[in-house]
């Protein structure tokens, strides 16, 4: 058999690897070669409760915290075995050869936020790059033994559905524009949905999020859409936002808004425990709301400038570069004005615990997918989230027969694409109404300008971008309480009958919104202990 995983960054990356170990055959198909998958792009680090910092860390000191950033709506199972497994593969990135930072007790582990122990491995603050080349060096090897097929350069159009199973996907090869089937399970590795608010997220704008609306035109089930998660410590760049590492603040940087004409550190007055390394759903929200005091000027500010010499050297020696050439300061010396912005989906393709989406033959895994992060992502957790994902579709995919015969012909058919008006006149509702702090007024407006743009003459594409939009909008909408990155003013509250995971379908053209249960925690007695 021959899977199709769809998407050659950290997930793709991993599934295909997984596969190969165990002799399946995959073609790897992306629009992208890995080396500009979106995972490159991430820096702080990865969690794993290695415990070498002597601080007692543990597997289930990493279950609880990343349940409680997600407010509980995780699938706990799902959590125990990501984060039990996150030693053993942060033991098999290091045999793969990544530099991580070292000391005689072993791989050293910086502070990231909502975690109570020094857990974030890193390789300075470049981590995502540097596993992504470990791990495309790993897949060439089987490249070269012809388990991994790989078709980079190849959009995805449609996946093969007969008689509500998923068969295989039709992908163009974008040298040539000619159409290509390929038979078998399909795993989407597709990335998140930045497309959504073009130029407004810290990702890559190749992640259009036209997979996720394709599939969910196709009657694939979404989750958790109204969960975005905002990055408190972004700054306004051309076409995208750039992102001040999360490992700024680990390594001791401070975040302040002047009040009254002296500066006021809120988070750590606020929240003594973690301080500034509250998750991001926190830090995001306190930043809007000191910004609105009149007491305080508009600004907040990360400072950096407490951050010692040799932290600087030899953790984050790439983050000052980046500020240097890319903003003109040195955070050696000046405080930088930051705001919240758009850095990562919760939500996507609805997922079993083993990243098996809601029809036969069609998995997903990494960041369009929604697993692991509930309401709000840890930092650190992503990397992770995507490597173990990948593995975990690679193995439940193995194991199913996949020896399709397909009865369809591959028709042809023109490719439109969403026009840059389209895209970004719905990039400003979203982003007008899917706020930190939002209320029903303006999610309702949102709505109703969506289904307008839906009236007019509009080509697939951006019909499916718009249905897409709609209904990340209606999820937010049916969500009528407070809950980690989705907070509603009108609601301010966690309402626990809300503890479910929201479900999104595109039925008869129509979206349903619909809600299933957390799971309940198989081994209970585990997490006692
Ligand atoms: O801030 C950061 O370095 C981001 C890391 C993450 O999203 O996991």
């Amino acid at each position: 058999m021959t899977v199709n995983i769809v998407g050659a960054g950290l997930a793709g990356l991993s599934c295909a690897y997984t596969l190969a170990k165990k002799g399946v055959k995959c073609n790897l198909i992306s629009l992208q070669p890995s080396e500009r998958a979106q995972s490159v792009m991430a820096e702080g680090g990865i969690n794993a409760s290695l415990n070498t910092m002597g601080e007692n860390d543990s597997v289930i000191e990493h279950f609880l915290d990343t349940m409680k950033g997600a407010v509980d709506l995780a699938d706990p199972n799902a959590v125990l075995g990501l984060c039990r497994n996150a030693p053993s593969l942060i033991e098999m990135l290091d045999k793969l050869g990544v530099p991580f930072s070292k000391n005689s007790v072993g791989i050293i582990q910086r502070n990231f936020g909502g975690q109570k122990k020094k857990r974030t491995a890193f390789v300075k603050s470049s981590t995502g790059k540097i596993v992504m080349t470990a791990l495309i060096d790993t897949v060439r090897k089987y490249e070269n033994r012809q388990l991994i097929t790989r078709y980079s350069h190849h959009k995805f159009e449609r996946l093969i559905i007969e008689n509500g199973e998923c068969k295989g996907v039709i992908v163009r090869d974008t040298y040539n524009d000619e159409l290509k089937s390929f038979c078998g399970a399909v795993v989407l590795c597709t990335g998140g949905m930045n497309g959504l608010f073009e130029g407004l997220t810290t990702g890559t704008v190749n992640n259009t999020s036209d997979v996720t609306a394709t599939v969910f035109e196709q009657g694939v089930q979404l989750a958790n859409l109204e969960f975005l998660q905002y990055h408190p410590t972004t700054v306004e760049m051309q076409q995208k936002r750039f992102l001040i590492s999360e490992a700024a603040r680990g390594e001791g940087a401070r975040l302040f808004i002047n009040k009254n004409g002296r500066r006021w550190y809120f988070m750590e007055e606020k929240y003594p425990e973690l301080g500034n390394l509250m998750p991001r759903d926190v830090v995001s929200a306190e930043i809007i709301k000191v910004t609105a005091m009149p007491e305080c000027e508009n600004t907040v500010y990360l400072d950096m400038t407490p951050i010692s010499k040799d932290i600087w050297e030899n953790r984050l020696s790439d983050l000052k570069e980046q500020c240097n050439h890319y903003l003109s300061v040195n955070p050696q010396k000046t405080p930088l004005p930051v705001s919240p912005g758009i850095h990562y989906f919760m939500g996507g393709i609805y997922v079993n615990e083993n990243h098996m989406a809601s029809i036969n033959g069609l998995y997903a895994a990494g960041e369009c997918a929604c697993q692991y992060h509930g309401a709000n992502r840890l930092g650190g957790n992503s990397l992770l989230g995507a490597l173990y994902g990948g593995k975990i579709a690679g193995e439940s995919v193995s194991k199913i027969d996949t020896e399709f015969i397909l009865n369809s012909k591959t028709e042809k058919f023109p490719d439109k694409k969403v026009s840059h008006e389209i895209s970004k006149e719905i990039s400003k509702i979203l982003s007008e109404s899917l706020k930190i702090l939002r209320n029903e007024n303006d999610l309702k407006t949102a709505e109703d300008k969506l289904k307008f743009l839906l009236n007019k003459d509009l080509n697939d594409a951006e019909k499916k971008r718009v249905n897409l939009a709609l209904a990340t909008v209606m999820c937010a909408l049916s969500r009528k309480e407070s809950r980690g990155a989705h907070r509603r003013v009108d609601y301010p509250n966690i309402d626990e009958n809300f503890r479910k995971t929201t479900i999104v379908s595109l039925v008869n053209g129509k979206i349903e919104i619909s809600y299933s249960e957390i799971p309940e925690l198989r081994n209970k007695n585990e997490v006692k202990s």
